[in-house]
């Protein structure tokens, strides 16, 4: 199996790099070897490597900055995400692509599932809806991953960020009236490799269509920022914030460009059945992950 990874220097798509390498030959590209805002860039490099299967990691991520850069993020999100789509289809392969909680309106306490309306708040979640659709018109075989508060060892992301803030601030603010499921790259480039190989092995491969990929339970921010010093504050690294001075304020105290929904919780038991992949608790991931971020600290980590 060929497989063509777009977005390989972003926190999914460093770790597909390397969770896909054992499924077959792997082509990683990154912004150099296709740039997404050059639609035609992507078309030139598909139709060279002929693929069995296309990854599409890359992608506008940046929430707030998408509203004043609709149009930047629109290509990116949506249009390129529509050729990857057309080339998939001509080709006959697989297209997995990545997309969002973002895509909701945040209403409600349960869990979204894949059938539910969407409603996006945002440019971003927009931009991202409207790649979703790109892929399920296309007529090309495709898993969607829908996922939530994504984070990894490396890259920008709210759990580095909270963790180098404990070792700087006094006090910390964080809101607590969002809630849904942070999810670990590597997870989610682990069950992406489980779902690859199967499309691959089986005579029957499993339906193709929308799938939400989030870690199990659900927390806020405020709740996620907690869990964070409480880990680092055990594994004995000096913070100047301890757990119980971080405090919960509502996202009205905290205007940001983007709105965001309240409710990001994701259903995934279409997920679980399809594959036979069983999500951990949130907690499970952040925790090995600040302990590896606070081991990595340490003189010699
Ligand atoms: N981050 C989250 O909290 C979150 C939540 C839900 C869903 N998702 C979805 O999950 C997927 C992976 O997200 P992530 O967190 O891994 O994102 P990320 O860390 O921001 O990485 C995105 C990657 O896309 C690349 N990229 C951006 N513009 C590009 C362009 N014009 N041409 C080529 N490459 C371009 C970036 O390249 P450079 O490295 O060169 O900048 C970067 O490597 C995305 O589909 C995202 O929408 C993310």
């Amino acid at each position: 199996m060929k497989i063509v990874l777009l977005g390989r220097d972003g926190q999914v798509g460093r770790e597909l790099t390397r969770t896909l390498p054992p499924l077959g030959r792997l082509v990683a590209c990154g912004r150099a070897q296709a740039d997404l805002e050059r639609p035609d860039a992507v078309r030139t490099l598909l139709r060279r490597e002929a693929p069995d299967v296309v990854v599409n990691a890359a992608a506008y991520t940046a929430v707030d900055r998408a509203e004043s850069e609709p149009d930047a993020a629109r290509r990116i999100n949506a249009e390129a995400v529509g050729v990857m789509a057309e080339e998939v289809a001509r080709l006959g392969g697989w297209l997995v692509h990545y997309s969002t909680d973002y895509v909701f309106d945040g209403t409600g306490d349960g869990g979204r599932r894949e059938t539910d309306p969407t409603g996006p708040l945002n440019t971003y979640g927009a931009t991202k809806l409207a790649g979703e659709r790109l892929v399920a018109d296309s007529g090309c075989r495709h898993l969607i991953f829908r996922t939530s508060w994504v984070y990894a060892d490396h890259g920008a992301n709210f759990l580095r960020t909270i963790l180098a803030l404990l070792g700087e601030r006094e006090e910390l603010s964080v809101v607590d009236d969002q809630i849904g499921a942070p999810t670990a790259a590597a997870r989610i480039a682990a069950v992406s490799a489980v779902a690859i190989a199967r499309l691959a092995a089986a005579d029957r491969p499993p339906p193709g269509g929308l799938y939400h990929l989030a870690a199990a339970g659900a927390t806020s921010w405020h709740g996620y920022a907690r869990l964070i010093a409480a880990t680092a504050a055990a594994a004995g690294r000096p913070l100047r914030v301890p757990p119980e001075r971080i405090h919960a304020v509502p996202s009205s105290s905290r205007p940001q460009a983007a709105r965001r929904p309240a409710n990001s919780r994701l259903d995934t038991t279409r997920l679980q059945a399809a594959f036979g992949v069983t999500m951990p608790p949130w907690q499970d991931d952040v925790r090995a992950t600040v302990l590896r971020l606070v081991a990595a600290e340490r003189p010699g980590g």
